[in-house]
């Protein structure tokens, strides 16, 4: 049977924190969830599921397809499996190119780098017996990408369906300073429970991938269609008509507008300037208002919605004495100006946070890379239920 039909355990990652996230956009595509991890969801489908999983889902960073589960108490016996237990032919082509990386915690080990080159010997040994030839190998994502799990005696090898992480949209033109992923900006546009049909204001917006996403998620757009490689497309048995059909589809659901605005300010002109150029990349600029200018003359539109913004907060950027004062004023922006919408501020340092001075309804933790970092909602009563003082 074709690795096309063949169903399998998949092991789809995401920034630690967006798995409650990613296990309801699994579930909104119809596919089973099987375990919900700390920065992993595992659903079970064919390749042809994993097609669909690469271009619809927004906080997912790698859908990765087990090929096979073994035990193994030494590099060799992972050499042996791999090559006579597993049919390279339906994976990969002697002329392709092969990119190896795992988490390995075996006493045999020392250097995980030293699995990686079993197993393409393994690979490249078998290929080597049938054809004459094997694939290339090195560290670049954009051929077959497999990744070892090997955990005591207990081997998991999958391949990597996204090849290169689903975080490259392939918008992100220029990347300006410290931006958010975009799984992490979905995600936290996703997990602040905006409707994605009221206004977005993105004051700090920096390289502007809150707006971007916010555009996307209004539009409906599938965020893999700006992609154009992706690890399945590497396949022998890949089909570029099955995959059209699927763009086809996706193309379909899309909705022709947006009844809402999305605002995107930044003090930085070469901020704006790059989430400008991000948007166009995008195919969303004619969706977002872009403006420079101070994050407390943002305007805030009639009609509600959310304003989200991601300060700096110290751990990369920015003098956190100063940034007290920042934190502080942005809790005054809220209650000032934001009178009928939801705030939410995304950032690293809670003490910073608690300059805020407004009680939170919303706490949600995420990492982005290793920095712990909250989700911070604000509900901003318009007329007499004022925005309350924080108690805590
Ligand atoms: C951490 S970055 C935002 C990154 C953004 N989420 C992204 O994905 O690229 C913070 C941004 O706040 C902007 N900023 C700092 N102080 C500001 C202020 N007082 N008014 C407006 N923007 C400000 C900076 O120029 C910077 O672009």
């Amino acid at each position: 049977m074709s690795i096309f039909n063949r169903k399998s355990a998949v092991l789809i990652t995401c920034p630690r924190g967006a798995a409650p996230i990613l296990t309801d956009e699994i579930k909104r595509l119809n596919f089973p969830v099987k375990h919900e991890l700390t920065a992993a969801v595992e659903t079970f489908t064919t390749m042809a599921g994993c097609m669909r999983l690469n271009l619809h889902l927004r906080t997912a960073q790698r859908v990765q397809f087990q090929l096979a589960s073994f035990k193994a108490y030494t590099a060799d016996d992972v050499y042996k499996y791999i090559r006579e237990y597993i049919d390279w032919d339906e994976i990969i082509t002697p002329d392709g190119y092969l990119s190896i990386s795992s988490f390995v915690q075996n006493d045999s080990i020392r250097d995980a780098r030293y699995a990686n080159v079993r197993v393409k010997d393994g690979i490249c040994d078998f290929m080597r017996d049938k054809h004459g030839r094997r694939p290339d190998s090195g560290p670049e994502q954009t051929g077959t990408v497999l990744f070892l799990h090997w955990v005591q005696n207990r081997c998991k090898l999958y391949l990597d369906t996204s090849g290169e992480p689903l975080n490259r949209r392939g918008y992100r033109k220029l990347p300006w300073t410290a931006p958010m992923s975009e799984p992490l900006g979905a995600a936290s546009l996703l997990a602040s429970g905006w409707d994605t049909k009221s206004n977005v204001v993105n004051p700090m917006c920096g390289s502007g991938t809150l707006a971007i996403e916010a555009a996307l998620l209004g539009l409906n757009s599938a965020p893999g269609l700006m992609r154009d490689n992706f690890g399945f497309m590497h396949l022998p048995d890949f089909s570029q008509e099955r995959w059209d059909k699927l763009l086809d589809e996706a193309e379909a659901e899309e909705l022709g507008g947006l009844n809402f605005r999305i605002i995107a300010t930044d003090q930085s002109v070469e901020a704006i300037e790059a989430a400008r150029k991000n948007a166009i990349a995008a195919g969303v600029e004619r969706y977002i208002e872009f403006n420079v200018c101070d994050f407390r003359e943002t305007e805030i539109p009639d009609g509600g919605g959310i304003v989200i913004m991601n300060p700096e907060y110290g751990e990369r950027l920015g003098d956190v004495r100063y940034l007290g004062e920042v934190y502080k004023a942005i809790g005054d922006f809220f209650k000032q100006k934001c009178q009928g919408y939801e705030g939410f501020i995304f950032t690293g340092n809670l003490d910073l946070a608690k300059q805020v001075g407004l009680r939170t309804f919303k706490r949600i933790t995420f990492f982005s890379a290793k920095i712990e970092c909250k989700l911070l909602g604000y509900q901003l009563y318009s007329g007499s239920k004022k925005a309350s003082k924080q108690s805590s």
